[in-house]
């Protein structure tokens, strides 16, 4: 495949992780000492190659012979590297060749370069994704399970508060004078009910997407360089996020995928699901939470990490400044639908990969970070909610307050 490649490199991002584990141990287990025997894998992780890669000891060691910035004529390493291991790890893509046939993983190395992604963040990233999670699983049973078990599994959580000082040497502050956000901010809720027999009505949906992913204002900053001004910050004014949505009862919206289009405030339709499709995809967004998946609206919050990537390259800040961003996005999020009386929730439990795939991403450009949802409440509450002050539902009746 890659006998046309004369000069070679490394890729230009890897990392290689020792992985220990546990495999049956069918010897030990006959004989009565033990039942599992440690091993450790050497585990390549190149963010350009998708996958977790399995090295042995002569392909880490080639990795380190080879370096990723000057091409290399093959023949020059044939005293260092034994020409069996460069054909496999130019097979596995972590050396790239300049051949015609390495084409795509050549590609797939430039783009890494190309974004400006530290390394770190890169494979923080790509390892972190998720794909089909949730699909083949009762995740109210497997993950949402109670405080009581967790103790008793863990033993007792970290102290919820934290003191650095006696309490005689702390400061009182004066008690808060009320304002109008405070109604809002007592009544913001996670919602796991979501009315699945109503619709949303249009006017409530684009309200929360124009104040939550819409911008006020684009201004042009340089002749053919503009900015847009948004409800939240942005590191570097860049704003690299987007909004995709997958609407499932909106009064005047067709049930469908979405990219919202943020300087005419308008949807662009992806793709037209049968109902059954599109209930699949909302429960692969939220990775089997039937309760988020019951939304009448979930908006994926994607980055374009480019766009941020472009001012603050290969910067050890660029991708946690991004993820904060789509934090403060959340909690608008949250406020604005507390605000229109409907419920709202956020998830980090996401299938990256499926929504990728979906909405013809290419993870090392863009990629989903979190996946919102809202819509009116259920007129009664049958999955938890965290509601201590019963400003939402009404705890005897269970009803939304
Ligand atoms: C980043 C993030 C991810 C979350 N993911 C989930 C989730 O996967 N499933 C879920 O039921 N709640 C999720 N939540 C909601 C929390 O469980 C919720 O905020 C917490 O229980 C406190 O309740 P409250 O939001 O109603 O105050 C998430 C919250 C955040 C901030």
């Amino acid at each position: 495949m890659t006998a046309h490649s004369r000069r070679i490199r490394r890729c230009g991002v890897v990392m290689i992780e020792p992985r220990e584990e546990f495999e049956l141990d069918v010897a030990g287990l006959f004989a009565g000492t033990q039942a599992t025997r440690a091993r450790v894998r050497m585990v390549a992780l190149a963010p350009h190659a998708g996958d977790e890669i399995e090295l042995d000891e002569a392909e880490v060691a080639a990795l380190g012979r080879l370096g990723d910035t000057e091409w290399v004529e093959r023949d020059a390493l044939a005293g260092r590297v034994p020409d069996a291991v460069v054909e496999r790890l130019l097979a596995k893509g972590l050396f790239i060749g300049d051949g015609e046939s390495d084409a795509p993983m050549r590609a797939r190395d430039d783009t890494v370069r190309g974004v400006h992604w530290k390394p770190l963040s890169a494979v923080a990233h790509a390892f972190s994704r998720w794909h089909e999670a949730g699909v083949d699983e009762d995740v109210r049973i497997t993950r949402h399970r109670t405080l009581t078990e967790l103790i008793r599994e863990s033993g007792p959580p970290p102290p919820h508060v934290t003191s650095r000082a006696a309490p005689e040497a702390r400061q009182p502050l004066p008690a808060p004078r009320a304002t109008a956000i405070d109604a809002i901010l007592a009544r913001r809720a996670t919602c796991r009910n979501f009315d699945t027999a109503g619709t949303l009505d249009l006017a409530r949906f684009s309200d929360l997407l124009q104040r939550v992913v819409g911008c006020q204002a684009e201004v042009e900053i340089l002749p053919g360089t503009k900015a847009l001004k948004k409800a939240h910050p942005s590191g570097g004014s860049l704003h690299p996020l987007e909004a995709y949505l997958v609407v499932q009862r909106v009064e005047g919206v067709a049930p469908g995928l979405y990219h919202y289009h943020v300087t005419t405030h308008a949807l662009e339709p992806v793709a037209t699901l049968e109902p059954a499709a599109l209930r699949d995809f909302a429960m692969r967004c939220v990775a089997g939470q039937d309760f988020f998946a019951d939304a009448h609206a979930l908006l994926i919050v994607t980055a374009r990490f480019e766009r941020t990537f472009w001012k603050y390259r290969s910067h050890p800040k660029a991708y946690r400044a991004i993820v904060l961003e789509a934090g403060h996005v959340s909690q608008n999020l949250y406020l604005t639908a507390t605000e229109l009386g409907m419920g709202a929730f956020v998830t980090a439990a996401i299938n990256e990969v499926d929504i990728e795939d979906m909405f013809a991403l290419d993870a090392l450009r863009e990629s989903p970070l979190a996946v919102l949802g809202f819509g009116p409440r259920a007129p009664a509450k049958t999955m938890l909610e965290f509601d201590p002050l019963g400003k939402v539902w009404d705890s005897d009746a269970l009803k939304p307050a």
